[in-house]
């Protein structure tokens, strides 16, 4: 089968890209139906430009293509049909400023500075920006593990418990115990949080409360009893 990401490193030119290797596998099923779309897409972190080409080549011809980076020799990488901006991944004015230009996103990957701090500010501003279906990306979560990145193994607050805490929070539709699992926003904003080694994907997807459908005799009917049942001792 062929892999348009691992092709795109066969044949790169002098500008370098670094990903783990098995991302271009996940990224070849994550992006299936995106390809040749055209989108609204955001990366942080640029390095030396190597993924500014990866992704104008794969998304449609009319995307708009932006890109992020602290080091202002960044600019330097910017190709036609693509923006580099130059900006502080935690500084949540210039994210602001960079959501209101260019979003909403159908895309955003933070491969910025991998650090606690700076993946949870981006996530908290540019999710909002985020629009219905799109997908939310943060690269080398490992991070999360490393003290020196702010992470630690269980450390609360680091990138990798925040998105635990996002699985409680999408399905506090369920809680039975209101006291100390509350309804939390996420609910109707949550699709899936997928957990690949070292990436954490977050899909977007606006959703009222959840139902169960039967059917008998051809004749389908609904209910919200799996949301609004409460002390339940069986699940019939
Ligand atoms: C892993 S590299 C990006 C690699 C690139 N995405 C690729 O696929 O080849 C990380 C980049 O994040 C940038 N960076 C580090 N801290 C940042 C911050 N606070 N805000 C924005 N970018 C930052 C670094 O300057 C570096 O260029």
């Amino acid at each position: 089968m062929t892999n348009y990401f691992r092709d795109y490193f066969g044949n790169t030119d002098d500008r370098m890209i670094v990903k783990m290797d098995h991302y271009l596998d996940i990224y070849a099923k994550l992006m299936a139906d995106w390809q040749g779309k055209e989108v609204s897409f955001l990366e942080i972190g640029v390095y030396k430009g190597g993924s500014i080409r990866m992704w104008r080549d794969f998304f449609g011809s009319g995307s708009s293509l932006t890109f992020l980076d602290i080091d202002p020799s960044c600019v330097e990488f910017q190709l036609e049909g693509t923006t580099v901006e130059i900006g502080d991944q935690s500084d949540k004015a210039f994210l602001k400023k960079i959501a209101e230009t260019y979003g909403p996103f159908d895309i955003i990957i933070d491969d910025g500075g991998h650090k606690m701090d700076q993946q949870k500010t981006s996530f908290q501003m540019l999710w909002p920006h985020l629009k219905d279906r799109g997908l939310y990306i943060v690269e080398d979560t490992h991070t999360s593990y490393w003290p020196g990145f702010g992470g630690g193994y269980r450390r609360k607050g680091s990138f990798i418990e925040t998105a635990k805490s996002l699985v409680d929070q999408f399905h506090s539709w369920y809680t039975d115990q209101e006291e100390v699992f509350k309804f939390h926003a996420a609910a109707k904003q949550v699709h899936s949080v997928a957990f690949y080694d070292s990436m954490v994907v977050v899909e977007k997807e606006h959703k009222d409360m959840p139902f169960s459908v039967t059917s008998q005799n051809g004749k389908i009917a609904k209910s919200h009893k799996v949301v609004t049942a409460r002390n339940r001792k069986s699940i019939f």
